[in-house]
């Protein structure tokens, strides 16, 4: 695997290869990310990741100072995968100057769920992706339906730029216990880890309730909030919406998402099951 720092080397490698897919990260690769490198390798015969902690999508009081920072493992993983380029820039390459020139999604995709409570974060996240595809300049970029609005938001950027990429979904990956894998899991004590699946198992029990013909929404919203909080979490919501757009479902026949968000802890856990 070749790693390149300069956005003229990656673009040299990039000039040479045939069909590329890519898959942007932000590091500390866990089973998630290499199963979107494997499936990357079905789109191309050359796959391209990159890991960058992007400054610009951490709030105030974020982790982005503490996010982890795990380069050697993370290359002796890719490589593992069959990756064939590494972009690993640093900030000075990334942002040579305050980037001035900023995405901004749809605000009723962003006034809505995480963008309710992380403002700015999917601005400062569609704006590298955006970088980052205009750098690398892929067939295909591949996403985690981990992070279902990310994923929206991209696909959305995508269509109304008429980017030339193909956005292809990955599956969640998850441990035995059904925890969503994720960097941030990492933050949590072995009591919280112990606590944690039940994120997934409240999102399961949402899911099996609309499909067994529960309708009442909003109840079985506030119900999965109350089963969180009376165990420890502070969660942010708890939610069904269409798949399409993350609004509220009108017709008991959209297809639907349930997604949550809560804090375990001072860590912050994010899941969400398509019903
Ligand atoms: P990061 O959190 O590192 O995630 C990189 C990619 O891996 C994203 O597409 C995410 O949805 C996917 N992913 C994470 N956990 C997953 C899991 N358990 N199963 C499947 N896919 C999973 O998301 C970001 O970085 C950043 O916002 C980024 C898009 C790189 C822009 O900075």
């Amino acid at each position: 695997m070749q790693i390149h720092s300069t956005i003229e080397s990656l673009r040299a490698a990039r000039a040479g290869a045939g069909k590329v897919a890519f898959v942007p990260t932000m590091g500390n690769l866990h089973e998630g990310h290499i199963a979107l490198m494997r499936q990357a390798r079905q789109h191309a015969g050359t796959v391209v990741a990159s890991i960058f902690v992007n400054r610009l999508q951490f709030g105030a009081g974020e982790d982005f100072d503490h996010y982890p920072r795990t380069l050697q493992a993370d290359c002796e993983k890719l490589e593992a995968a069959g990756v064939a380029h590494l972009f690993a820039p640093d900030e000075t390459v990334m942002y040579p100057q305050p980037q001035r020139y900023l995405v901004e999604p749809a605000p009723a995709h962003v006034s809505i769920l995480e963008g309710e409570f992380r403002p700015g974060h999917f601005g400062g996240m569609a704006t590298v992706v955006l970088k980052l595809l205009n750098i690398v300049q892929p067939d295909v970029a591949l996403f985690g339906r981990k992070d279902y609005q990310q994923l929206m938001i991209i696909a959305n950027m995508a269509r109304e730029f008429a980017l030339p990429v193909e956005i292809v979904a990955g599956d969640t990956v998850r441990a035995e216990d059904g925890l969503a894998l994720s960097s941030r899991n990492g933050y949590l004590s072995a009591a919280e880890r112990a606590e944690a699946p039940r994120l997934y198992r409240t999102l399961a029990r949402v899911r099996d309730a609309v499909r067994a013909g529960d309708h009442d929404l909003s109840k079985l919203e506030t119900e999965a909030m109350a089963e969180l909080a009376a165990h420890g979490w502070a969660p942010d919501y708890v939610a069904v919406r269409r798949r399409a757009d993350l609004q509220p479902a009108l017709h008991p026949h959209d297809p639907l998402v349930v997604l949550a968000a809560a804090k375990l802890g001072r860590t912050r856990l994010i899941d969400n099951l398509e019903i």
